[in-house]
């Protein structure tokens, strides 16, 4: 088996140092966005139209669209929805086309809409990622979202363990720095990943807002088979397609 490349994007801001058009980049907001994604698929969403401001969202929002999203946590003023997992746990959903603006998730996407296919990763759809990635021929970059530019604790993690996996059964190999501390990071934590994640800015932040729930669920593996892509400016569940 001729074994493919896998490298970590640890910020967005990075991203042009990185060729993706012959890649499946893998983009990575464990939270909360890419985690609210897949648990909106998993509720029936039909897709997500994804856009980076919020004066996007807000013309959107004055054709009628349904609109979720956060700035730094919190819900936007004119928004139906947040960008908490929980608000997409809602038969209401089903069906629905729903504009979604976040910090920093929403952004990434834009950043990397140029890759051969921009799948949607969290814990909760990881055994659908990394089979998908496995079968592909494609290499593949992990994309973490970050804060506004800067390294996050967990996305950097969740990179950790599907590159631990997908180098484990010797799927990809790395030359690349970012993904081998990916996988010492993850070493250290996996026995207690909570933990861990803990010690990370935005676990801080969600929590003095309350949105302690989020961060457990998000850390959940395999709660759904989705495989959500972004595709002619939408995101959609490829799942049974690919
Ligand atoms: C983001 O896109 O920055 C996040 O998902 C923030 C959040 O936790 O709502």
């Amino acid at each position: 088996m001729q074994q493919k490349n896998i490298e970590v994007c640890f910020s967005p801001a990075l991203i042009d140092n990185y060729d993706i058009k012959d890649k499946n980049v893998v983009l990575i907001d464990v939270l909360r966005a890419t985690s609210t994604i897949c648990t909106a698929f998993a509720w029936g969403i039909k897709e997500i139209i994804p856009v980076a401001s919020e004066e996007e969202a807000q013309a959107y929002k004055t054709k009628g669209f349904i609109v979720a999203g956060e700035r730094d946590g919190k819900v936007l003023s004119f928004a139906d929805l947040g960008n908490s997992p929980f608000n997409f746990m809602n038969d209401k959903i089903k069906d629905q086309s729903i504009v979604f603006c976040t910090t920093n998730g929403t952004k990434a996407i834009n950043a990397a809409k140029n890759a051969l296919r921009l799948v949607v990763g969290s814990y909760l759809n990881f055994s659908s990622v990394a089979n998908y990635l496995e079968k592909d021929n494609h290499d593949a970059l992990l994309l973490c979202s970050g804060w506004k530019n800067k390294f996050s604790i967990e996305d950097m993690l969740f990179a950790g363990s599907l590159c631990y996996r997908l180098i484990a059964r010797k799927y990809f190999q790395t030359d690349d720095d970012a993904a081998i501390v990916s996988v010492d990071m993850w070493n250290n934590a996996k026995n207690d990943l909570l933990k861990y994640v803990d010690k990370s800015d935005h676990c801080k932040r969600l929590k003095k807002l309350g949105y302690n729930e989020d961060i457990e669920y998000c850390h959940t593996f395999d709660t759904t088979d989705t495989l959500p892509v972004f595709t002619e400016n939408k995101i959609i569940d490829t799942n049974e397609n690919i």
